[in-house]
């Protein structure tokens, strides 16, 4: 496990990154950035809304994500309650939408672009893997756009 401060410093260099990028794609070079970054997280990426589905949008996984997707997920939910939903057992969420078997907890951070919802959705293969240093530093993140 990262202790806290090694998680703090990975952030704060993928935001001077994120900020001095000259790559276009935000939301692909987020996605791809913070998947190299952290050694267990197997999927982040970008789902939006369009009617009444999800649908991913850039990501960085180890397997190809299920889309469209339903809105009773741990995403979906997030963008109904307009919440941060931080699941520290996935198998504990009703509803819950696997796509990659090996994904044990997950955090999913809803938010607006341009009048679209999306959702920022981290997926990792360890239980318990994210705590209010993630949630705090991918508000900053999501917050660059
Ligand atoms: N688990 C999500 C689906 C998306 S994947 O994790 C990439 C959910 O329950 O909405």
């Amino acid at each position: 496990m990262l202790s806290s401060k090694n998680k703090e410093k990975i952030y704060i260099r993928c935001i001077e990154s994120i900020k001095s990028t000259s790559e276009s794609n935000k939301l692909k070079f987020i996605s791809k950035l913070l998947f190299e970054s952290f050694d267990n997280w197997i999927f982040c990426g970008f789902y939006f809304q369009k009617n009444d589905k999800l649908l991913v949008s850039e990501y960085s996984a180890n397997k190809i994500p299920c889309s469209p997707i339903e809105f009773n997920g741990v995403c979906g939910t997030a963008i109904l309650k307009n919440k941060i939903l931080n699941i520290k057992d996935v198998n504990t969420f009703q509803g819950h939408i696997v796509c990659d078997n090996d994904s044990k907890s997950e955090l999913c951070i809803p938010f607006d672009i341009d009048g679209t919802k999306y959702v920022l959705d981290v997926d990792s293969n360890i239980y318990n893997a994210f705590c209010e240093i993630d949630e705090k530093y991918l508000v900053k993140i999501i917050k660059e756009f």
